[in-house]
């Protein structure tokens, strides 16, 4: 096997997807304290007090902050190298969060026992299942009073469509919660409630050993009357089913309580794939880009402003899809078909950044830049190949953007160029007016796009709500009809940044009607990047 080869295999390129509290922090945490990345937990990030107030700037300035130090987090666990995106963490959708999954090999799903199944965790699966990326899950606070543990796996079988393999399974729960008995290992791991031991867990082998009735009673026995069920349910783990996104193994625990995330730790970097190949398109066509090929590749899923505005220094994140990054390279812009000197790339570690040395697949690094680099782009080490799948996605909310100063026309239009170039907006241009409308997935979106404004463009701006529903990509293979259509709908035409046309609905009414009338025309609700 090559060194990118076994390097590439060892990686673990993953994303956490969960609800808002249901424990993404606590985990993640958790995660790196096990992996010996932090010392002490409770570093990753401000708590609700900070992250609750989010029309207030110096809350989006410091998730801005502490996300660039946390976005990536490298830690090494049993012969893995595990590398953890985080997804931001408010409220609001952002188009980060989705364009993240498509950077990482697998997910991990987080569900409150309290809660099942929520509505964010159900829209972030739909992007998964775009790329069938496979899912662990982990149940989480069991020791707070819960619903019933297969009333659960129930909830996630009908409702995202994932056959759910439980490897560990609660003795009782609340203020019984006594443990969780491994079903692969056929081993009790005892709870204690004991935040602070990381390593001393009581463990007991075997499902039937002595003492385990007189010890835990009622619970004992229903812990036994599950399994029963489970197994003659045939609920078998097969890790084929689980790389096809068929079915997720799920682990029960507390990660407040460290409880149950070591177990989590070693299924998860037993069983998660590698990096797999990623697709690209190439002037004859288009390939498969495996890990283990000699040359570097790899594309840009994210754009983060830097600490320092003044400077208008922006990292790109980047995922090595395939060969090997090594510092000082000259690394080749498909778009813009040259060499980038990139000699201060950084890879990321838990709260710390540190100069690459070298990145294999599956590794992200960030790259400085000032506005060369744009959301989507592939690099090379010169072939010309475009990867696929980092999607745009049609924005749920528009605003229209008035300028305080009209003289500051420029500069509004330079600015807002390069924040829809990182992905902190789309912006549409009309085609009969010379009005500008803004589109984005979540509302704090327009928040930062006018405290960006401000503060890097100097432009006073207002945004004022605008009559538009949603927006759908529009073409058609038809020329005669597709010049009929626009004639006839100018009024609700606009280009978007990348010159790309774009029919701007009023209503779910008006999209219906414009498309029954014009069958001929496809409105696309997402576009590749580019
Ligand atoms: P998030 O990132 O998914 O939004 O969740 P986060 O980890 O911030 O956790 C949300 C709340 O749930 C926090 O409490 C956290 O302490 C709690 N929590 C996480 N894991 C467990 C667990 O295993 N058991 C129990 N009982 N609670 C858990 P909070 O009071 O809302 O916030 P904080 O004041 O503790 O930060």
């Amino acid at each position: 096997m090559s060194v990118i080869a076994e390097r590439a295999a060892r990686r673990r390129t993953f994303a956490i997807i969960s609800h808002p509290d249901a424990g993404k922090t606590t985990l993640t945490e958790k995660l790196l304290l096990f992996g010996g990345a932090i010392q002490l937990a409770g570093t990753v990030k401000g708590r609700k007090a900070d992250r609750h107030a989010t029309s207030d700037w110096m809350a989006l300035e410091q998730q801005r902050g502490i996300s660039i130090t946390t976005s990536v987090m490298q830690f090494p666990y049993n012969d893995c190298i595990v590398n953890l995106l985080d997804t931001p963490g408010h409220e609001d959708f952002s188009e980060d969060t989705y364009r993240t999954l498509t950077a990482v090999d697998s997910a991990l799903m987080v569900i409150d026992a309290a809660k099942g199944v929520e509505a964010r965790t159900i829209k972030l699966m739909e992007v998964c299942r775009l790329r069938d990326t496979p899912i662990v899950t982990f149940v989480n606070k069991l020791d707070r009073e819960g619903r019933p543990p297969l009333d659960l796996l129930d909830e996630v079988e009908k409702v995202l469509g994932l056959q759910c393999t439980p490897i560990t399974w609660p003795l009782g729960m609340g203020r019984d919660f006594k443990g969780v008995y491994h079903l692969l290992e056929d081993r009790f791991y005892l709870y204690s409630g004991d935040k602070h031991r990381v390593s001393e867990i009581e463990t007991i082998d075997g499902l039937s050993a002595p003492g385990l009735e007189e010890r835990f009673g009622a619970l004992y026995r229903q812990l036994r009357d599950e399994i029963e069920l489970l197994q003659m349910a045939g609920a078998e783990f097969e890790l084929d089913e689980y790389r096809a996104a068929r079915l997720t193994p799920v682990f029960f625990g507390s990660a407040i309580n460290n409880f149950g995330v070591r177990e989590l730790l070693n299924g998860f970097t037993a069983w998660a794939p590698p990096p797999q190949f990623r697709h690209a398109r190439t002037p004859d066509g288009e390939r498969d880009v495996q890990p283990d090929e000699d040359k570097f590749t790899g594309f840009v899923f994210k754009i983060q402003a830097n600490m320092d505005p003044k400077h208008r220094d922006r990292v790109a994140f980047l995922r090595v899809c395939s060969g090997v990054y090594r510092k000082g390279m000259d690394i080749h812009s498909v778009r813009l078909d040259g060499p980038v000197r990139v000699s201060n790339a950084l890879v990321f570690m838990a709260a710390d950044r540190e100069a690459v040395e070298e990145a294999y697949p599956g590794d992200i690094i960030g790259l400085h830049n000032h506005g060369t680099i744009s959301i989507g782009d592939s690099f090379s080490e010169g072939e010309t190949l475009g990867f696929t799948g980092i999607p745009n996605f049609a924005p749920e909310l528009f605003r229209r953007v008035i300028l305080k100063d009209p003289l500051k026309a420029k500069q509004l239009n330079k600015g807002l160029d390069q924040l829809s170039e990182e992905g902190a907006t789309q912006v549409y241009r009309p085609i009969i007016n010379n009005d500008i409308i803004l589109g984005a997935v979540g509302v704090l979106q327009f928040d930062v796009v006018q405290y960006r404004l401000r503060d890097e463009y100097k432009v006073e701006s207002v945004f004022e709500p605008v009559q538009v529903h949603t927006a759908r990509w529009v073409e058609s293979d038809d020329e005669r009809k597709f010049r009929e259509f626009r004639d006839k709908n100018d009024a609700r035409l606009a280009h978007d940044h990348y010159g790309q046309l774009v029919y701007l609905a009023s209503s779910a009414v008006n999209l219906n009607m414009t498309r029954e009338r014009f069958p001929d025309v496809r409105f696309v609700e997402t576009r590749e990047h580019g």
